[in-house]
């Protein structure tokens, strides 16, 4: 129902395009991280200089080729957040017709992984040690993805334990 209050014209808004300027709505940019403190094993270490030129595919906001980066066409599934890799490493061992493209920012968790990578010749892992929504924003094409897996062993494990104290 049009009433004298929801008639009136609101003042039009002047919109501040400049991020940087003083009067701009207030941005927050979300992660859903946070970095957590981890030293690496001598192992893990040794896998970034043994494997990670094979694995590892650096970040960068420009379109990735996946077909040269896995020297292979196949569906990409995209695996976020792999906390130690246990996980990833198995799955693709089974699935071994698809190409994981596999995003973590833990390095020592990084480091796991390409150590299983290099160690057990898995050879449809890719791995990018970057925030997977800019992986995505940049590095993907919209229509790019078969599959993305997120799990999470930890809250699984938290929850029974939990239910069984
Ligand atoms: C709850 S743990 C689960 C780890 C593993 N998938 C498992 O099931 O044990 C979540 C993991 O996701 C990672 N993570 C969260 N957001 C991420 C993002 N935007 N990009 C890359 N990794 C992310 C964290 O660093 C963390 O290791």
């Amino acid at each position: 129902m049009t009433t004298p209050e929801n008639t009136q014209q609101q003042p039009a808004q002047e919109t501040v395009t400049d991020p940087a300027s003083p009067d701009a709505p207030f941005m927050r940019q979300i992660k859903t991280y946070v970095l957590r403190a981890g030293r690496m094993g001598s192992g893990q270490m040794r896998a970034f200089e043994q494997f990670g030129p094979k694995f590892l595919i650096p970040y960068s906001a420009e379109r990735l080729d996946v077909q040269a980066a896995f020297g292979r066409s196949a569906p990409l599934i995209l695996e976020i957040g792999f906390g130690m890799g246990d996980a990833t490493a198995k799955i693709a061992q089974v699935r071994s017709g698809d190409n994981f493209l596999c995003c973590e920012v833990h390095e020592p968790g990084v480091g796991a992984l390409l150590k299983r990578c290099g160690e057990e010749h898995i050879g449809n892992i890719r791995i990018v040690q970057h925030d997977a929504i800019e992986v995505m924003d940049h590095m993907l094409g919209t229509d790019s993805l078969d599959g993305v897996h997120i799990f999470s062993q930890t809250l699984g494990t938290k929850a029974a334990t939990t239910s069984a104290a």
